[in-house]
């Protein structure tokens, strides 16, 4: 097929090219250009199925963990991995587009999306999705990098503006979306909201920034139905709206007659549209599935195994095969996996795929395994069946394994959460079962933090399983018997209660958010004013035992090599997540007390001793100067932070910097 140009259509073709065909594709102007088919989701492929009588069917696919669960591996190689996987199942199912990763950072804890995003953190939320991208892409399926930008909130999403000045937009809000660009995908989306009273989709200066500063060379989406005028989103750079809208377009058209809109402006919108769709063909020429449904099921089972947290474990995992066992709490074997998930335009249909975890430890242990529902929560009323027999076989048993969460009816899309604590039904349970053993697991199952403050330490050891997908059972099984030695940690700080948090009180009505605590999100918050958490961002403990030693510091002109020995000292084959941060001692703007710079994440065998190498540039130092407007990285001191938690400090050095050249101290 030729390739056409802005210069082969007319005008009314340009003008419907921009304005998408139906739900889920672009224009193909009746067969004159590739035709894309773009589809949910960032946890697995949600594609509706729309036939002739208006059915709408929604496709079973692979349920992966959710974004939040892939953040806590830690581990770029399990994104890219889940980016391959996706990619199959998108090549199965001919989706050209996953609308796929979201980097929105979790600015409130209580934001109904967070299970969809990665982090707190912007350097690990964007290094993550990079590689995320890197994998769809790799396989020849294109990316949707989302929601852009400074979409922190579900809470009258359509209509609120984000209040945020320039330095925490770029230090925090654009900062994974920048890294993520470094990937090249082939779109992104704009999100619902205004940013400083700007409409996302209407963002010129966001767009200009994407586009110059951050390298974006894709196609640039509306989030569906986000356009109000498609004229003005035309205008600012918003070159496709979803999904067709009669009466936008038809604006659209109107105003280009009366000359509101020049056909220049159209062009601009329209090459990119038509760029997207031959890029996408050649894309597909070079497709090919390369893994089994077998083999994709294993790649969720992997991210699973690497995204779940030993939280708290005071001697009692992992289970002795003779132990016996008392499983309760419907999360451990909900009737609908998907119901491990959360809720909206990510939710997966899974079908065939059963999530037993008790079943799963009866094939592991040799003591009696039993279980009893006891309550679900179906919002935030619960049914409680036949707790006295759960807390009979507590009482009767070795362990108890409590398993609680939130599940899609708390943790949506559209709506954020009313609190941070469990259902009170959920915590009754745990401290009812507690009670009778003194050996108890609570296995949580949430994409977001959980206050756990009225339970945590009535029990001897917490897991945090997050949304773990269909294969999330067997990881947890070989989790809790100890054939998997957990390796996951925090990619979000769990705060002691929500009135700590640093969003608690500050101002927000139905139009407004101002983000007043500015660069203070997560750990740069708790870690600088000092607040006691429940458990800090970055931990994750192990079965093995890490020793962190010979920290070695390389200045040369203008970058600085850090290298550290870490030694597994126990007999368990593991995996250690080294983590890097900049602390600047004294400066003249105001910077958290930390911030993450680099991680590594290593396997280590028993006794197995590996350097963990980071290589910084002058970047990794810098701020964002409203006084010069770009980076800068200020002459002084620096301290060199390694952690393996961003409260757990192993070793640190002093640099200084001077002119843009290293010296150690
Ligand atoms: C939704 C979401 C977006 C999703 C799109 C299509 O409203 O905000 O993430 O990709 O619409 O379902």
């Amino acid at each position: 097929m030729k390739q056409l140009t802005v210069k082969d259509l007319s005008a009314e073709e340009k003008l419907r090219l921009i304005c998408s065909d139906g739900r889920w594709h672009t224009p193909d102007l009746g067969g004159k250009l590739p035709r894309v088919a773009v589809s949910d989701g960032p946890i697995g492929l949600r594609k509706e199925n729309i036939y002739e009588d208006g059915r709408v069917e929604t496709v079973p696919a692979i349920s992966y963990p959710a974004v939040q669960s892939l953040a806590n591996t830690w581990n770029a190689e399990c994104a890219r991995l889940m980016g391959e996987a996706l990619a199959d199942d998108c090549i199965e199912n001919d989706v050209d587009i996953l609308l796929a990763p979201g980097v929105n950072i979790k600015r409130d804890p209580l934001n109904g999306r967070n299970f969809e995003y990665f982090s707190e953190d912007p350097y690990l939320a964007g290094t993550l999705a990079k590689a995320y991208i890197e994998g769809l892409q790799s396989h020849n399926v294109g990316a949707c990098l989302k929601h852009y930008y400074a979409n922190n909130l579900e809470y009258n999403r359509l209509e609120q503006s984000s209040e945020v000045d320039e330095r925490t937009l770029r230090e925090i809000y654009l900062k994974p979306f920048e890294i993520a660009c470094e990937a090249k995908p082939v779109s992104a989306m704009c999100a619902y909201n205004r940013i400083n009273g700007v409409y996302a989709s209407e963002n010129t200066k966001g767009f200009r920034i994407l586009r110059e500063e951050f390298g974006f060379d894709g196609a640039m989406y509306s989030d569906w139905e986000a356009v109000r005028d498609r004229t003005a989103a035309c205008k600012a750079g918003l070159d496709i709206e979803f999904p067709f809208n009669q009466a936008n377009y038809d604006k659209l058209v109107e105003d280009f007659k009366a000359g509101r809109i020049s056909e220049e402006e159209v062009d601009a919108c329209a090459a990119r549209v038509l760029e997207l769709a031959y890029r996408i063909e050649a894309m597909r020429k070079k497709r090919k599935v390369q893994r089994t449904k077998e083999e994709r099921h294993a790649v969720a089972r992997r991210l699973a195994e690497e995204g779940i947290v030993l939280l708290k474990n005071e001697g009692v995992l992992p289970l002795k095969k003779e132990e016996r066992v008392a499983v309760s709490g419907s999360f451990a074997a909900p009737e609908r996996c998907s119901l491990v998930a959360g809720g909206g335009s990510s939710m997966v249909r899974v079908d065939g795929t059963v999530f037993d975890l008790p079943a799963l430890l009866r094939e592991r242990m040799r003591g009696e395994v039993r279980y009893e529902a006891a309550f679900w929560t179906t919002g935030i009323v619960s049914n409680c069946q036949k707790p006295h027999k759960a807390f009979m076989d507590a009482a009767e048993s070795d362990v108890a394994i409590v398993c609680v969460g939130t599940g899609a009816d708390l943790e949506s899309e559209g709506g954020d959460r009313e609190r941070l604590r469990l259902p009170s039904v959920q915590e009754n349970m745990i401290l009812e079962v507690a009670r009778r053993n003194k050996r108890t697991v609570v296995v949580l199952f949430a994409g977001s933090a959980i206050d756990m403050g009225a339970w945590q330490d009535e029990v001897s050891a917490i897991v945090w399983a997050g949304f773990c997908g269909e294969a999330g059972a067997e990881a947890l099984a070989d989790i809790l018997t100890g054939r998997v030695c957990p390796s996951g940690k925090l990619s979000e700080t769990l705060p002691l209660c929500y009135e700590d948090t640093p969003v608690f009180g500050i101002y927000k009505d139905a139009c407004v958010a101002r983000y007043q605590e500015g660069l203070d999100v997560g750990y740069r918050y708790y870690d600088t004013y000092g607040i006691p958490v429940a458990f800090p961002f970055g931990h994750g403990l192990s079965y093995a035992q890490f020793d962190y030693s010979a920290l070695k510091v390389k200045c040369s002109k203008n970058t600085v090599q850090v290298r550290v020995l870490v030694e597994n000292t126990s007999k368990t084959d593991g995996k250690e997540t080294v983590q890097l941060y900049i602390r600047p001692v004294q400066t003249f703007v105001y910077r958290p007390e930390k911030e993450l710079k680099d991680f590594c994440k290593l396997a280590l065998k028993a006794g197995e001793k590996k350097e963990a190498v980071f290589d910084l540039g002058e970047k990794a130092f810098a701020y964002w100067s409203t006084g010069v407007d770009g980076w800068r990285a200020d002459d002084g001191l620096y301290e060199i932070v390694i952690g393996a938690s961003s409260r757990d400090i192993r070793l640190t050095a002093k640099i200084r910097l001077e002119k843009g050249v290293f010296t150690l101290l």
